[in-house]
């Protein structure tokens, strides 16, 4: 069976769609940092709003406790929402109560409507499927057809994911067809050679897609917090660096299997060190096997591979054909320790071949560094979402669309 797309829906015109997009954007003191998951759900919302359907949009922001916290609203993107479609967005202030009744009733064919945060219902992610079948039920009732968006929420089966599929017509929108496309190339027979570039703070986060990816890639560039395990499993110390010592014999095991397939893990040689955060934080370049002899001794942290390695994975990226991209190299969000993500962003900006940036964090890293999304050959809006479709993963919000790997 293949994804069931909206052309399968029919004619819509008149008809209240419910979409269920995945708008949890990064947030600080109320104002989004980045408004790529937003922007990414446009075109279904506007080829929705053309074809004159009644738009009802819900989706999750963070992680509140299953009730309301204004902390996780989302009013600040039923606004941008409201800028970027150049039209008003009602928002309901809350998601299956009268204030959501009343913004649905008062729709018109072309209108759209934004209710509050998902997750201020338990049910919406609660493992018991009797309660998540509740609420599914409860948001059906507002429309006469589903569309399943939120690419970055395809690996939770959770009820506005999942049961809500099952409860009316239903399909998947622009966005997550567009995923599955590019994400496809990276795995069926992609162009070699194949290069990952994993980063972010911890390597236990990234076990099973390294599992899933050392046989398929000739190149692995290793950086960020998760490098230090690493680093660690090699016999270097590492300092006041991150550091899983529960998983420095898996990382022996990768060390190991990579020789055995033959594909290289490339880890930095040199790495920035400071004693603490901030922008002003003092800080030495120092080589990665001697980190405890820098000027911070035990106390020095690796806060972002150092200009060598960055030139290096930069080196290694113009040659491949082929990059997959998580996490950033560093403390991107200090201008002392970006230096690194910049390097390996601006190279995927320029190689000869086929580059995509998955996850959250590197999207928003990418975009705060000032590159813009056209310069890559795809930023994925999914995070968890993309590293479980090339691990291989199932993915119950893809496959209750009819969809199979
Ligand atoms: C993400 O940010 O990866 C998605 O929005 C999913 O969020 P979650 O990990 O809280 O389910």
């Amino acid at each position: 069976m293949t994804l069931r797309t909206l052309e399968s829906l029919g004619d819509l015109q008149g008809k209240n769609v419910v979409v269920r997009c995945d708008l949890n954007v990064p947030l600080k003191d109320g104002v989004i940092t980045d408004d790529g998951r937003v922007r990414a759900s446009l075109p279904t919302l506007n080829a929705l709003i053309h074809a004159g359907a009644r738009v009802v949009v819900v989706s999750h922001l963070g992680r509140p406790d299953g009730e309301p916290d204004s902390k996780y609203s989302l009013a600040p993107v039923a606004q941008r929402l409201s800028e970027l479609l150049g039209k008003p967005v009602v928002f309901a202030t809350d998601t299956v109560g009268s204030a959501a009744k009343d913004a649905v009733d008062e729709l018109d064919d072309g209108d759209i409507a934004l209710l509050e945060n998902l997750r201020f219902n338990a049910h919406e992610t609660s493992k018991d499927d009797s309660d998540r079948r509740d609420f599914a039920k409860k948001l059906a009732k507002f429309g006469d057809a589903f569309v399943s968006d939120g690419f970055g929420v395809v690996h939770r089966k959770q009820a506005s994911v999942y049961e809500l599929a099952e409860e009316l017509p239903s399909a998947a929108g622009l966005l997550i067809q567009q995923e599955l496309e590019v994400l496809e190339r990276l795995t069926v027979s992609p162009e070699k050679p194949y290069t990952v570039v994993l980063g972010g703070s911890k390597v236990s986060d990234k076990l099973s897609v390294i599992d899933a990816l050392l046989p398929k890639v000739d190149s692995l560039l290793v950086g960020g917090g998760m490098v230090f395990t690493f680093l660690y499993a090699l016999g270097h110390k590492v300092g006041g660096s991150l550091l899983e010592s529960d998983q420095v014999d898996t990382v022996k095991g990768y060390l190991v299997k990579a020789k055995e397939l033959g594909v290289t893990i490339v880890l930095p040689t040199d790495i920035v060190v400071a004693s603490r955060f901030g922008d002003d934080a003092e800080y030495v370049v120092t080589a990665a096997d001697a980190i405890e002899s820098s000027a911070f001794g035990a106390n020095g942290m690796g806060l972002d591979i150092g200009p060598d390695t960055a030139a290096s994975f930069a080196a290694a990226i113009m040659t491949s054909k082929t990059v997959f991209w998580n996490g950033p190299m560093g403390v991107f969000e200090l201008p002392p320790f970006a230096a690194g993500t910049r390097a390996v962003a601006a190279a995927l900006t320029e190689f000869d071949g086929f580059g995509v940036v998955g996850g959250g964090d590197s999207a928003a890293a990418v975009r705060a560094l000032g590159f813009r999304d056209d310069q890559f050959g795809h930023i994925s809006t999914g995070g968890g979402a993309s590293l479980e479709f090339l691990e291989g993963k199932r993915l119950p919000g893809l496959e209750v669309l009819g969809w199979q790997a």
